[in-house]
């Protein structure tokens, strides 16, 4: 890890590129955040192969464009900075990508679904899964806990969820897998296929996901069960809709989750003091969580295409225009979070509610967020229960993106 030592508290605002991926490679730039959040704080960004946008990085005003969904539109550009084409856009836009009244509609089907009360009911379930995949990976002793166990628990939980039998889970986890990685060049080849430019993040593999939904919707059909995939199902959704919104579900919590896991170790790793601090007081998990989720802030940012002119913190932005709104930054805001880059896992709960990792509150506020803080909290009570210690054999390899705050490996001894 970069000795944080080295680190300059600000840069001369000309150095800051948000577009490029190389400055998050190593880490993520929190000085040039910080710059940001003091000096211009809705920042035009140039980009090279595109009309540039803005980026938004003060807590406060990310809350104000999440809030006026009409003025900043998800569904006009999309919720991504690559720029698509109109077609690209209409194909794939799938609840996150959707302004009201639609987005509100298909929403609506399933968010009982993923209350807290509802979310409640399947902690069982997640601590089995979770008890499945530690005791097949501490035995080990030395491994990647990203390959391991950060990764599998996501998506063990999404396929227990939806009833996905066992045999066919090791399937729908790496078709997910192959969706997701976006600028790593690892992972980057399906971006560059012409002939899947109308499907989810470009990639083939989001047809076989296609084809998974509509097998397990056809199953439904004969046999209902009250559940999510049954609501989506025969809700009244278009064949396309239907499929989108099942690849959504399968793809925004998966990553996500993972990279909240990993952080969360290696930040456990990094801080032994808080690592003690938890051990000795469980009543922390839940508000350790918290900390984890802001600490690590697996999405950096999404983005927004505004549907006229506005102003933002006195700044003029025009019709048209691309605004990103930077978690990574708001969740560092040093007028919310008190010393914001100690990772302290007792941050005091009125601040916790304040994170904006699942971004900022408003109509697009992660759906599956109480699910992702259950499996972040079991996943720590089950490790710290059975682990004595852990130590990192190697140096953690991160993702090569703007987009995921991402860890690709972490190798790890663990000892009981
Ligand atoms: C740590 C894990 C997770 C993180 C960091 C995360 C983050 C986010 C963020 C930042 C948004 C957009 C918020 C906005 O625009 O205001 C979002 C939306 C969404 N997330 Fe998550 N998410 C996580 C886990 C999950 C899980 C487990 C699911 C469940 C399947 C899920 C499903 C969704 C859905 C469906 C949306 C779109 C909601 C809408 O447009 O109304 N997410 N998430």
């Amino acid at each position: 890890m970069t000795d944080k030592t080295d680190v300059p508290e600000t840069v001369p605002l000309e150095e800051i590129d948000l577009s490029d991926p190389d400055a998050f490679a190593e880490r993520v730039p929190h000085e040039w955040f910080r710059t940001l959040r003091r000096e211009d704080p809705v920042h035009f960004n140039p980009e090279p192969d595109g009309p540039g946008f803005w980026a938004v990085t003060r807590y406060e005003d990310i809350r104000e464009v999440h809030r006026q969904w009409d003025i900043y539109s998800s569904e006009v550009g999309g919720t991504s900075l690559e720029d698509l084409e109109p077609d690209q856009i209409e194909a794939r836009k799938s609840m996150i990508d959707l302004d009201p009244p639609r987005h509100d509609e298909i929403r609506r089907l399933i968010k009982s679904r993923f209350a807290p009360r509802a979310v409640k009911e399947w902690e069982d379930q997640v601590r089995g899964v979770t008890q499945q995949v530690l005791d097949v990976a501490l035995p080990k002793g030395e491994f990647d806990f990203v390959r391991e166990v950060s990764s599998e628990i996501p998506m063990q939980v999404f396929a227990e969820i939806l009833g996905i039998p066992q045999e066919e889970r090791r399937y729908i986890i790496e078709l997910g897998d192959h969706l997701l990685g976006g600028q790593d060049p690892e992972y980057a080849q399906a971006y560059e296929d012409h002939a899947h430019r109308l499907l989810p993040f470009s990639s083939p593999a989001a047809l076989e996901m296609f084809e998974f939904g509509r097998k397990i919707a056809e199953e439904r059909r004969h046999d209902q069960k009250d559940d999510i995939i049954t609501q989506l199902a025969f809700g009244g959704l278009t064949q396309r809709e239907y499929d989108v919104n099942f690849v959504l579900l399968a793809t925004a919590g998966n990553e996500t989750t993972r990279h909240t896991i990993t952080h969360g170790l290696l930040a456990l790793m990094e801080y032994p003091d808080q690592l003690e601090r938890l051990r000795n007081d469980p009543d922390l998990f839940s508000s350790a969580t918290e900390e984890m989720l802001r600490w690590a802030t697996p999405v950096h940012h999404f983005r927004r295409t505004t549907t006229c002119g506005t102003e933002l913190e006195g700044t003029e932005i025009p019709a048209g225009a691309k605004v990103t709104t930077w978690f990574t930054s708001g969740n560092h805001d040093e007028t919310v979070f008190e010393n914001p880059a100690a990772f302290d896992i007792g941050r005091e709960p009125s601040r916790h509610v304040g994170h904006m990792t699942f971004g900022p509150g408003g109509k697009h506020f992660c759906l599956g967020a109480h699910l992702a803080r259950l499996e972040v909290r079991v996943v720590f009570e089950e490790l710290l229960k059975r682990a004595a210690e852990f130590e990192l054999t190697g140096p953690p390899e991160r993702l090569r993106s703007n987009f995921f705050n991402g860890i690709k490996r972490l190798p790890v001894r663990v000892k009981a």
